[in-house]
């Protein structure tokens, strides 16, 4: 089934094409916020609406198809930021409606799971879901997805970029911050795992506060460290309860080179299969919902008609059914 996806969920637009798995198309293009400012929701609906028709073009040029050839309009439902979410489900709905599509609702997490799991070739491994948002632990059974263990507070990618904009950088977010974090000491910070569940925000404190005395590259790299031993602690405390010999780290998160290497070691110590998808698929993209969508379309019985499907911005993994 040749199905199109649409991504909007908060700074990146993501049109992708999939056919039974296979990616044929994988475009998208981020909103880049001013200097020294976050995710303004109304700006980034804005660069989504502006950019839809020709990113949808070069998607399906991209795939060699047209229109007429797409059997499935797959879209991101949540969770996400409130403005562009609902942009990526209008214009989803307007294709649905215009050329006669069926339409499928896919959760954002689940997709980032699957194609992930696709691309790896890891079946049902133990998944590190790391992003902007979320940061969990998550395994597949038959009733659906299990949260074994999250962050209680911000997700490690809220981290970082929370901090870089609190210490001044230009580009707050989590790769600039890696780049400046090369080279640098380790200083002491709070580590806070309770069990398998996480908690940030004491440690965002504490480095802010230590950034203003100690240098910012040394605070940086120890803040990445002390985030990715604790993401590897309670990750590996969920492998030894499910006893998963396989593991994939996925998510926009998961692109950084140090937590991958730090989950490798731990798994090779522990005798578990390490797999990341390449980066295309671990940022926000159509893609991986494209193929989602193929997923839960070929399960799902009763389909709703296009007027039915709404955007959930709290939408958990775990309420997939
Ligand atoms: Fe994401």
């Amino acid at each position: 089934m040749i199905s199109l996806g649409i991504e909007s969920t908060a700074h990146t637009l993501g049109i992708g094409i999939t056919k039974g798995g296979k990616v044929l198309s994988n475009i998208y293009d981020t909103y880049k916020p001013p200097a020294g400012e976050g995710i303004l929701p109304r700006k980034a609906a804005d660069h989504h609406a502006e950019l839809f028709s020709s990113l949808l073009k070069s998607s399906l040029g991209n795939a060699g198809l047209k229109m007429k050839d797409v059997q499935l309009i797959s879209f991101a439902q949540g969770p996400g930021i409130g403005a562009p979410l609902r942009i990526g489900v209008v214009l989803a709905k307007y294709l649905a409606k215009r050329y006669g599509k069926p339409i499928i609702g896919v959760n954002h997490a689940y997709a980032h799971a699957k194609i992930s799991e696709l691309q790896t070739g890891l079946e049902s491994p133990l998944y590190v879901y790391v992003s902007g948002g979320n940061t969990q632990l998550l395994i597949e059974e038959k009733s659906g997805f299990h949260v074994l263990g999250e962050t209680l507070d911000i997700g490690l990618g809220n981290l970082f970029d929370t901090f870089a904009r609190d210490i001044g950088m230009e580009y707050a977010h989590g790769s600039a911050l890696a780049k400046l974090a090369e080279g640098g000491k380790y200083v002491e910070l709070p580590y806070s795992v309770k069990g398998m569940n996480l908690v940030f925000s004491g440690l965002l404190t504490s480095a802010t506060r230590l950034a203003k005395t100690e240098p910012k590259k040394d605070v940086a790299f120890s803040l990445m460290e002390t985030s990715f031993a604790m993401t590897c602690e309670a990750a590996e405390r969920a492998l030894f309860l499910t006893k998963k010999k396989k593991l994939v780290v996925c998510g926009g998160v998961a692109q950084n080179s140090r937590l991958q290497e730090m989950l490798r070691m731990m798994c090779s110590e522990d005798g578990v299969e390490f797999g990341a998808a390449p980066a295309d698929f671990n940022r926000d993209n159509g893609a991986m919902i494209a193929y989602a969508g193929e997923l839960i379309y070929a399960k799902r019985k009763n389909r709703k008609p296009v007027e039915d499907w709404v955007a959930i911005q709290d939408y958990r993994i775990d309420q997939v059914r």
